[in-house]
């Protein structure tokens, strides 16, 4: 079978390390195209119809806008599987038993089992928060501009640890475009150490960024400060910062940890700082790393939030 995917970041990684590996995938597909991921050839969508493929499948988010694209090229809509369809406003999988055939059962049943997530309804076309990074989580992006609303008058910077291809950035500098933006992240992926023990296509996928690519996609890219590199490190210099809004996101136990120990004693009052994954059990790193911190440092006053990775707003 002649199988492409869409996408060469963390939906693309997970597909990897789930269920199908590398030397099956004739070519990952991205916009623009170019290079390779995980030893593939990289094309760009216009290509594929010159492609004679059995099946895409389609690893992103952005399935809606993924679709249009496909549909201006002519490409077969019965040939293409979108594995994240359930954040997608409308079904679009038609073929479950051709995905079956190119995957492995138990996870073409797992995305057809997948229900159509509470926030659907919500997801209207004027706040449409589709796209890169922002994984459609609407209670995540609306708790965070919530919470910008709420720090009128707390003095501080905003940062976030673990950027990757800004998406979540993206909305930190859109909605306090005042303030200053620290952006920590190596954009090459995860500490080799600590990222010993994940899948190659977690990790590989992480590498996929850079920052020049944070800074196309930032609205006031003047305000970012990019600290590229290994936290803590790259703090080193800044111990006398005061922050408003911290966005923690760094997936793994010792970042983690490192990163409540610099920023929390950092954080003026009034000022939250958001830690990523906290309720996500693919991640328990992140819960480990908070417990070791209010071992050391005490009961820390948060309110566990239910957007998609289960978010731990802490406020101080
Ligand atoms: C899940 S991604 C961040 C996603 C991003 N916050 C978003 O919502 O789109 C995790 C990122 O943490 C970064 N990271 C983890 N530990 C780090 C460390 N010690 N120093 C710098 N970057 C780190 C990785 O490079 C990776 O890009």
């Amino acid at each position: 079978m002649k199988l492409y995917v869409w996408g060469t970041g963390c939906g693309a990684g997970d597909l990897i390390d789930e269920a199908l590996p590398p030397e099956k995938i004739e070519a990952f597909v991205e916009r623009g195209g170019g290079g390779s991921f995980l030893g593939r050839p990289v094309i760009a969508p216009e290509n594929l119809k010159a492609r004679d493929f059995d099946l895409l499948i389609v690893a992103g988010r952005d399935a809606e806008g993924v679709a249009k694209e496909l549909a201006g090229l002519g490409l077969d809509a019965d040939k293409v599987f979108y594995l994240k369809n359930h954040l997608a406003p409308v079904d679009r999988n038609r073929n479950y038993e051709l995905a079956a055939k190119a995957l492995n059962d138990n996870y073409v049943n797992r995305i057809r089992a997948s229900e159509r997530l509470i926030r659907v309804p919500l997801w209207t076309e004027r706040e449409r928060i589709a796209g890169e990074g922002s994984d459609n989580d609407y209670v995540r992006l609306k708790t965070l501009e919530a919470i910008c609303l709420r720090l009128e008058g707390v003095p501080g910077a905003a940062a976030e640890l673990g950027v990757y291809r800004g998406g979540f950035a993206r909305w930190i500098n859109e909605l306090l475009p005042e303030r200053r933006l620290y952006l920590f992240d190596t954009f090459e992926g995860f500490d080799e150490a600590e990222s010993a023990g994940c899948g190659a296509g977690f990790t590989e996928a992480h590498r996929n960024t850079e920052a020049g690519r944070v800074l196309s996609v930032l609205p006031h890219p003047e305000r970012a400060v990019i600290r590229r590199g290994l936290f803590p490190q790259t703090a080193e210099g800044l111990e006398g910062e005061r922050f408003a809004l911290v966005s923690l996101d760094a997936d793994l136990e010792e970042s983690t940890l490192s990163g409540l120990r610099w920023f929390l004693p950092r954080m003026s009052a009034g000022g939250y700082l958001l830690l990523h994954d906290y309720n996500n059990p693919k991640l328990p790193g992140v819960k480990r790393a908070l417990r070791r911190y209010e071992a050391e440092a005490g009961r820390v006053r948060a309110v566990p939030i239910s957007d998609v990775n289960g978010t731990l707003v802490i406020t101080v």
